[in-house]
Protein backbone atom coordinates (compact mmCIF):
# COMPACT_ATOMS: atom_id res chain seq x y z
CA UNK A 1 0.00 0.00 0.00
CA UNK A 2 1.35 3.21 -0.76
CA UNK A 3 2.32 6.07 1.90
CA UNK A 4 0.02 8.66 1.10
CA UNK A 5 -3.83 6.90 1.22
CA UNK A 6 -6.15 6.62 -1.92
CA UNK A 7 -9.67 5.32 -2.04
CA UNK A 8 -10.37 4.82 -5.47
CA UNK A 9 -14.17 5.08 -6.73
CA UNK A 10 -14.91 3.82 -9.71
CA UNK A 11 -18.51 2.94 -11.63
CA UNK A 12 -20.52 3.56 -14.42
CA UNK A 13 -22.24 7.38 -14.83
CA UNK A 14 -24.85 8.34 -12.46
CA UNK A 15 -23.49 5.84 -9.75
CA UNK A 16 -23.09 8.14 -7.39
CA UNK A 17 -19.14 8.13 -7.65
CA UNK A 18 -19.32 12.11 -7.84
CA UNK A 19 -21.46 12.78 -5.24
CA UNK A 20 -20.05 10.46 -2.78
CA UNK A 21 -16.35 10.83 -3.74
CA UNK A 22 -16.80 14.65 -2.68
CA UNK A 23 -18.33 13.93 0.33
CA UNK A 24 -15.92 11.71 1.60
CA UNK A 25 -12.70 14.01 0.32
CA UNK A 26 -14.47 16.82 2.52
CA UNK A 27 -15.23 14.57 5.44
CA UNK A 28 -11.74 13.32 5.42
CA UNK A 29 -10.04 16.78 4.95
CA UNK A 30 -8.27 14.77 1.65
CA UNK A 31 -7.84 16.25 -1.81
CA UNK A 32 -10.56 14.62 -4.85
CA UNK A 33 -9.81 14.09 -8.20
CA UNK A 34 -12.68 14.05 -10.50
CA UNK A 35 -11.41 12.30 -13.47
CA UNK A 36 -14.07 12.43 -15.47
CA UNK A 37 -13.99 16.46 -15.50
CA UNK A 38 -10.66 16.09 -17.43
CA UNK A 39 -11.72 13.63 -19.89
CA UNK A 40 -15.15 16.11 -20.22
CA UNK A 41 -12.59 19.15 -20.57
CA UNK A 42 -10.70 17.44 -23.19
CA UNK A 43 -13.85 16.86 -25.39
CA UNK A 44 -14.71 20.63 -24.60
CA UNK A 45 -11.73 21.79 -26.44
CA UNK A 46 -11.56 19.40 -28.87
CA UNK A 47 -14.98 20.78 -29.78
CA UNK A 48 -13.80 23.68 -30.18
CA UNK A 49 -10.85 23.67 -31.79
CA UNK A 50 -12.86 21.53 -33.89
CA UNK A 51 -10.21 18.56 -34.21
CA UNK A 52 -11.48 15.41 -35.58
CA UNK A 53 -12.59 12.21 -33.16
CA UNK A 54 -10.43 10.25 -35.06
CA UNK A 55 -7.36 12.33 -34.99
CA UNK A 56 -5.74 10.47 -32.13
CA UNK A 57 -2.62 12.08 -31.92
CA UNK A 58 -4.08 15.60 -32.35
CA UNK A 59 -6.05 14.85 -28.89
CA UNK A 60 -3.41 13.54 -27.12
CA UNK A 61 -1.43 16.67 -27.73
CA UNK A 62 -4.13 18.48 -26.51
CA UNK A 63 -4.84 16.05 -23.77
CA UNK A 64 -1.29 16.06 -22.54
CA UNK A 65 -0.64 20.58 -22.51
CA UNK A 66 -4.03 21.11 -21.14
CA UNK A 67 -4.34 23.92 -19.26
CA UNK A 68 -6.92 22.96 -16.77
CA UNK A 69 -6.87 24.18 -12.85
CA UNK A 70 -9.12 22.88 -9.92
CA UNK A 71 -10.22 25.66 -7.97
CA UNK A 72 -11.72 24.56 -4.66
CA UNK A 73 -10.52 27.70 -2.71
CA UNK A 74 -14.08 29.55 -2.52
CA UNK A 75 -15.16 26.32 -0.79
CA UNK A 76 -16.96 24.96 -4.31
CA UNK A 77 -14.98 23.60 -6.59
CA UNK A 78 -14.65 25.23 -9.82
CA UNK A 79 -12.81 24.30 -13.45
CA UNK A 80 -10.67 26.77 -15.40
CA UNK A 81 -9.88 25.69 -18.95
CA UNK A 82 -6.89 28.60 -19.66
CA UNK A 83 -8.75 30.99 -18.03
CA UNK A 84 -12.51 30.44 -18.99
CA UNK A 85 -14.62 28.92 -15.97
CA UNK A 86 -16.25 26.04 -17.37
CA UNK A 87 -17.31 24.08 -14.21
CA UNK A 88 -21.01 24.39 -15.89
CA UNK A 89 -20.34 23.61 -19.20
CA UNK A 90 -18.64 20.16 -19.10
CA UNK A 91 -21.86 18.84 -17.07
CA UNK A 92 -23.90 19.09 -19.91
CA UNK A 93 -24.76 15.23 -21.45
CA UNK A 94 -23.11 16.04 -24.90
CA UNK A 95 -19.98 17.11 -22.77
CA UNK A 96 -20.60 13.59 -21.10
CA UNK A 97 -21.34 11.70 -24.35
CA UNK A 98 -18.48 13.34 -26.68
CA UNK A 99 -16.22 12.41 -23.72
CA UNK A 100 -16.81 8.84 -23.57
CA UNK A 101 -15.54 9.09 -27.30
CA UNK A 102 -12.48 10.96 -26.26
CA UNK A 103 -11.73 8.58 -23.44
CA UNK A 104 -11.53 5.43 -25.88
CA UNK A 105 -8.30 6.63 -27.55
CA UNK A 106 -5.38 4.91 -25.91
CA UNK A 107 -2.93 8.01 -26.53
CA UNK A 108 -5.61 10.28 -24.76
CA UNK A 109 -5.52 8.04 -21.82
CA UNK A 110 -1.90 7.57 -21.61
CA UNK A 111 -1.40 11.15 -22.20
CA UNK A 112 -3.60 12.01 -18.86
CA UNK A 113 -1.74 9.72 -16.35
CA UNK A 114 0.81 11.65 -14.83
CA UNK A 115 -1.46 14.45 -14.41
CA UNK A 116 -4.20 12.10 -12.54
CA UNK A 117 -1.12 10.32 -10.41
CA UNK A 118 0.17 13.98 -9.22
CA UNK A 119 -2.85 14.83 -7.51
CA UNK A 120 -2.04 11.78 -4.77
CA UNK A 121 -0.78 13.93 -2.18
CA UNK A 122 -1.20 13.76 1.71
CA UNK A 123 -3.28 13.76 4.01
CA UNK A 124 -5.02 11.60 0.97
CA UNK A 125 -7.07 11.15 -1.93
CA UNK A 126 -10.17 10.43 -2.96
CA UNK A 127 -10.02 9.34 -6.75
CA UNK A 128 -13.33 9.64 -8.88
CA UNK A 129 -13.21 7.31 -12.18
CA UNK A 130 -13.48 4.44 -14.22
CA UNK A 131 -10.01 3.25 -14.30
CA UNK A 132 -9.08 4.57 -10.70
CA UNK A 133 -8.31 1.39 -8.86
CA UNK A 134 -7.77 -0.50 -11.70
CA UNK A 135 -5.30 1.29 -13.93
CA UNK A 136 -4.27 4.90 -12.37
CA UNK A 137 -3.86 4.11 -8.72
CA UNK A 138 -3.40 0.41 -8.90
CA UNK A 139 -2.09 0.32 -5.11
CA UNK A 140 -4.91 2.35 -3.33
CA UNK A 141 -5.42 0.69 -0.46
CA UNK A 142 -9.22 1.32 -0.83
CA UNK A 143 -10.83 0.39 -3.90
CA UNK A 144 -14.45 0.70 -4.23
CA UNK A 145 -16.95 -0.24 -7.17
CA UNK A 146 -20.70 2.15 -7.35
CA UNK A 147 -23.17 0.52 -9.12
CA UNK A 148 -26.85 1.14 -9.52
CA UNK A 149 -29.59 -0.33 -12.05
CA UNK A 150 -29.54 1.52 -15.17
CA UNK A 151 -33.01 3.25 -14.25
CA UNK A 152 -31.94 4.45 -10.80
CA UNK A 153 -28.88 6.06 -12.19
CA UNK A 154 -31.10 7.57 -15.76
CA UNK A 155 -33.93 8.79 -12.78
CA UNK A 156 -30.79 10.27 -10.50
CA UNK A 157 -29.14 12.67 -13.58
CA UNK A 158 -32.43 13.28 -15.21
CA UNK A 159 -32.86 14.97 -11.01
CA UNK A 160 -29.65 16.28 -10.98
CA UNK A 161 -30.29 18.30 -14.57
CA UNK A 162 -33.49 19.33 -13.59
CA UNK A 163 -32.05 21.19 -10.61
CA UNK A 164 -29.64 22.59 -12.36
CA UNK A 165 -32.37 23.96 -15.21
CA UNK A 166 -31.56 21.80 -18.06
CA UNK A 167 -34.49 19.67 -19.87
CA UNK A 168 -33.90 16.91 -20.82
CA UNK A 169 -36.17 13.79 -21.41
CA UNK A 170 -35.67 10.65 -19.21
CA UNK A 171 -36.48 8.42 -22.00
CA UNK A 172 -33.12 9.73 -24.17
CA UNK A 173 -30.94 9.45 -20.70
CA UNK A 174 -31.19 6.17 -19.76
CA UNK A 175 -30.89 4.87 -23.76
CA UNK A 176 -27.80 7.67 -23.73
CA UNK A 177 -26.89 6.13 -20.16
CA UNK A 178 -26.73 2.65 -21.33
CA UNK A 179 -25.11 3.69 -24.58
CA UNK A 180 -22.49 5.14 -22.91
CA UNK A 181 -22.21 1.94 -20.41
CA UNK A 182 -21.54 -0.04 -23.34
CA UNK A 183 -18.33 2.36 -24.83
CA UNK A 184 -17.04 2.76 -21.63
CA UNK A 185 -17.19 -1.10 -20.62
CA UNK A 186 -16.45 -2.56 -24.50
CA UNK A 187 -13.60 0.24 -25.17
CA UNK A 188 -10.19 -2.18 -25.47
CA UNK A 189 -8.04 0.74 -23.39
CA UNK A 190 -8.99 0.70 -19.83
CA UNK A 191 -12.57 -0.67 -19.79
CA UNK A 192 -15.33 -0.04 -16.96
CA UNK A 193 -14.85 -3.04 -14.95
CA UNK A 194 -14.42 -3.55 -10.86
CA UNK A 195 -10.99 -5.15 -10.48
CA UNK A 196 -10.51 -8.21 -8.45
CA UNK A 197 -10.07 -6.30 -5.07
CA UNK A 198 -12.73 -3.73 -5.00
CA UNK A 199 -15.53 -3.87 -3.07
CA UNK A 200 -18.57 -3.67 -5.22
CA UNK A 201 -21.10 -1.81 -3.55
CA UNK A 202 -24.56 -1.43 -5.43
CA UNK A 203 -26.32 1.29 -4.11
CA UNK A 204 -29.77 0.89 -5.88
CA UNK A 205 -32.40 2.52 -3.15
CA UNK A 206 -29.86 3.41 -0.55
CA UNK A 207 -29.49 7.15 0.49
CA UNK A 208 -25.90 9.51 -0.07
CA UNK A 209 -25.72 9.82 3.87
CA UNK A 210 -25.88 5.68 4.00
CA UNK A 211 -23.25 4.99 1.40
CA UNK A 212 -21.06 7.74 2.87
CA UNK A 213 -20.97 6.28 6.05
CA UNK A 214 -20.28 2.79 4.80
CA UNK A 215 -17.36 4.20 3.05
CA UNK A 216 -16.43 5.97 5.73
CA UNK A 217 -16.15 2.69 7.65
CA UNK A 218 -14.02 1.14 5.24
CA UNK A 219 -11.65 4.27 5.11
CA UNK A 220 -11.01 4.11 8.86
CA UNK A 221 -10.57 -0.46 9.01
CA UNK A 222 -8.19 0.60 6.53
CA UNK A 223 -6.28 3.04 8.15
CA UNK A 224 -7.18 3.10 12.15
CA UNK A 225 -6.47 6.26 13.45
CA UNK A 226 -6.00 7.83 10.71
CA UNK A 227 -9.36 8.08 8.21
CA UNK A 228 -11.82 9.69 10.90
CA UNK A 229 -13.06 7.12 12.97
O1 LIG B 1 -17.62 10.45 -14.70
P1 LIG B 1 -18.03 11.32 -15.90
O2 LIG B 1 -19.45 11.10 -16.35
O3 LIG B 1 -17.72 12.76 -15.65
O4 LIG B 1 -17.08 10.82 -17.09
C1 LIG B 1 -17.25 11.26 -18.42
C2 LIG B 1 -16.70 10.22 -19.38
O5 LIG B 1 -15.28 10.15 -19.24
C3 LIG B 1 -17.21 8.80 -19.17
O6 LIG B 1 -18.19 8.44 -20.10
C4 LIG B 1 -16.01 7.92 -19.41
C5 LIG B 1 -14.84 8.81 -19.29
N1 LIG B 1 -13.97 8.53 -18.16
C6 LIG B 1 -13.01 7.55 -18.32
O7 LIG B 1 -12.97 6.89 -19.34
N2 LIG B 1 -12.11 7.30 -17.32
C7 LIG B 1 -12.16 7.98 -16.18
N3 LIG B 1 -11.28 7.74 -15.22
C8 LIG B 1 -13.16 8.97 -15.98
C9 LIG B 1 -14.06 9.21 -17.00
Amino acid sequence: MSLIPVIAIDGPGGSGKGTISREVARILGWHLLDSGALYRVVALQVRQESIDLADEAAIAALAQSLDVRFDTAAGEERIWLQDVDVTAEIRSEACGVAASRVAVLGAVRAALTERQRRFQQLPGLVADGRDMGSVIFPDAGLKIFLTASVDERAGRRYKQLNEKGISVSLRTLRRDMADRDKRDSERPVAPLRACSDAKVFDTTGLSIEKVVSTVLDWASDTWPGQAAD
